[in-house]
């Protein structure tokens, strides 16, 4: 059966981004829009952007939302990278009277593993698999024998007296200005931590920064294994994109 392309968004702290997924072959159709999160993000001002881009990226069905919060049954509880008025508020219910269509609203790490797991670098592994995202925080989704435990927040974990995404996120790496070998030993600090306490058989390390994969890859140590991301940067959408599919399926089923 073919199924039509599905709208997703993934909203980071510094862009915002939509596009149209062939959610079967997990593959962006057509153009990625790619707009800066407003300067006053909050609530009102991002629904208003993803109304705009909804309407130049014409589609019908379900969409998926990806956020870097807390996403409890659409609601977003915590603004770690986004403006805290977010915190309680129900942005499935919003996206949904804005455009009038079904949403599915997920962690965006959550969201990207969602993706690497299904058809990308974790695809058919089982055991524990800690998905990372370095971008400007650190996103974390793990994985035990294929199934989610979702909104695990570990960016935050206190690593060496320092939350761990302020210590080795790609943010942290432009800002200060450090060199692929300065960086690569802030993200093993942190690699370290999460092993100690979860003992991962597989990180999959995604963000827009592995692009730059050869200049930090192979000097990234643990002693679990270590992949790159497949999907990258589009992970996020991806795999709203895919959550939105599922959400579709649930509600025909029903
Ligand atoms: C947020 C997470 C998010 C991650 C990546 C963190 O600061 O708390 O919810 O997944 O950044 O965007």
């Amino acid at each position: 059966m073919a199924v039509s392309p599905i709208l997703a968004f993934d909203v980071g702290g510094s862009f915002v981004k939509a596009g149209l997924v062939n959610v079967a072959e997990g593959r962006l159709a057509g153009e990625v829009l790619r707009r800066a999160t407003p300067a006053d993000a909050a609530p009102e001002a991002v629904m208003d952007l993803l109304a705009d881009m909804t309407r130049e990226l014409p589609s019908g069905g379900p969409v998926g939302l990806a956020f870097p919060a807390v996403a409890k049954r659409g609601v977003a509880w915590t603004a770690a990278n986004i403006d805290k008025r977010w915190i309680g508020t129900d942005a499935r219910t919003l996206l949904e009277a804005r455009i009038g269509r079904p949403v599915a609203f997920l962690n965006d790490a959550d969201a990207a593993g969602v993706a690497e797991m299904t058809l990308g670098a974790g695809r058919g592994r089982d055991g524990t698999v800690m998905v990372l995202t370095l971008g400007t925080g650190i996103g974390t989704a793990i994985f035990v024998d294929g199934h989610l435990l979702p909104n695990t927040e570990l960016g935050h974990l206190e690593v060496r007296g320092m939350e761990a995404e302020h210590r080795a996120s790609a943010k942290v790496r432009a800002d200060r200005g450090l060199d692929w070998p300065e960086w690569a030993a802030a993200v093993n600090e942190v690699l370290a931590a999460y092993h100690a306490l979860l003992w991962p058989d597989v990180f999959v390390v995604g963000g827009g920064v592995t692009e730059n994969w050869e200049h930090f890859g192979p000097l990234l140590k643990s002693r679990a294994e270590i992949v790159p991301a497949h999907f990258r940067n589009d992970a996020g959408m991806i795999g709203a994109a895919m959550a939105a599919a599922s959400l579709a399926e649930h509600r025909s089923a029903s």
